[in-house]
């Protein structure tokens, strides 16, 4: 049975709740999967990181990140300031790479995986930023040096969305639509049940789905990144979140929806992609909806997401209460779907 070494770039919700639900799952994963783990580095930008290519203690990691001390703690001897020289000095086989995300240029996450893909190590990222700017380079960088870069959990956490794609041959798709971003729906709901604008993103931000930087998903910014994610694997068109006409929910208010309840509608931040000739156009918007829409009951952290095919028709993924558990449910799927090739 082989040991698997694991490097960890991030260690916030995300990469919490992948440490919990590998330790969770350590069993089925030997016996099943004859998987067996260790951690060998683990890096934050201010709690610290910590390299033992023998592994390191994830209990301790957890309950040091719970109290808010510093990982240097459990590094047997001060571990490289530099991530890509920390991803080296790991040995590692897996990379998961779950830093902040960057609209603009997705780095510095690129280059980290670029420095685990490089040095033959399997990347593995819930970070969007990876995808749309830098997913068709990186997937070549991978295929070059035999490993898999995989990115289930980029779109809707563990929704199987890429992998399913990648066993539907020549589908062409036509349009894409959905509720994304599951914040920004927590929010409309919140604010529906009489919470102000303030309190509702703090709630979200409370049970870890908001991203560090709240103004992300509220200005639409994680829908559009997420659309884009969509369009440039599954459509095989090259798009950033800039090219995405994008309003967020700042504008809406109290008032609007009061007004829409008592008309039984609901405002939802509708993310649509659709084919136009031999171009793409997407659009993240606030939209109202009746109660005849599919969307009307795609509430608080539920998201869904609609696909239109030349071949299938209408195709609908919803997953209901997503969150930094279903997240690092991706991440571990890719990591088993990766190492078992
Ligand atoms: N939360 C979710 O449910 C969810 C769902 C899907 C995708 N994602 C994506 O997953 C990623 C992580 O999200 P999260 O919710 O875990 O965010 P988070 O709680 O803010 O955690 C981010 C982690 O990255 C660390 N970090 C920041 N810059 C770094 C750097 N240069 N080098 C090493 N570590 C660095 C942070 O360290 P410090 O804390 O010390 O700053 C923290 O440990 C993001 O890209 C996000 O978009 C999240």
């Amino acid at each position: 049975m082989k040991t698997y070494k694991l490097v960890l770039l991030g260690f916030g919700n995300v990469g919490q709740a992948l440490v919990r639900l590998l330790l969770e799952k350590r069993s089925e994963l030997e016996h099943r999967y004859s998987i067996r783990f260790l951690v060998a580095a683990v890096a934050t930008r201010t709690h610290g990181r910590a390299l033992n290519p023998d592994g390191l203690d994830l209990g301790k990691a957890l309950e040091i990140m719970e109290s808010g001390n510093s990982l240097d703690e459990l590094s047997p001897s001060p571990a490289p300031i530099d991530n890509r020289e920390l991803i080296k000095a790991s040995g590692a086989d897996v990379m998961f790479e779950n830093t902040p995300v960057s609209y603009k240029d997705g780095q510095p996450a690129i280059s980290y995986i670029e420095t685990a893909l490089e040095n033959n190590m399997h990347a593995i990222t819930a970070n969007k930023g990876t995808v749309v700017h830098g997913c068709h380079h990186l997937q070549d960088l991978a295929a070059d040096h035999g490993v898999k870069f995989f990115f289930e959990s980029t779109v809707m956490d563990g929704v199987p969305i890429f992998s399913s794609f990648r066993q539907l041959p020549v589908v062409g798709l036509i349009s894409i639509w959905g509720v994304l971003n599951s914040t920004t729906n927590l929010i409309l709901s919140r604010l529906e049940a009489g919470d102000s604008f303030d309190e509702a993103v703090r709630y979200s931000q409370e049970i870890g789905i908001a991203e560090t930087d709240p103004s992300g998903d509220i200005d639409g910014w994680d829908a559009a990144v997420k659309l884009a994610a969509l369009i440039t694997v599954l459509m095989d068109h090259p798009f950033t979140p800039h090219m995405v006409d994008r309003t967020g929910i700042r504008s809406i208010t109290p008032e609007m929806i009061a007004k829409a309840k008592a008309e039984g509608k609901r405002y939802k931040l509708v993310a649509h992609a659709w084919k136009k000739g031999e171009k793409i156009k997407a659009k993240v918007s606030p939209e109202l909806v009746s109660s005849n829409s599919i969307l009307y009951n795609i509430n608080e952290t539920t998201a869904i997401v609609q696909f239109k095919s030349d071949v299938l028709g209408k195709l609908s993924f919803i997953e209901e209460d997503l969150g930094p558990r279903t997240t690092a449910y991706g991440l571990l799927a890719d990591f088993i779907n990766a190492v078992r090739g």
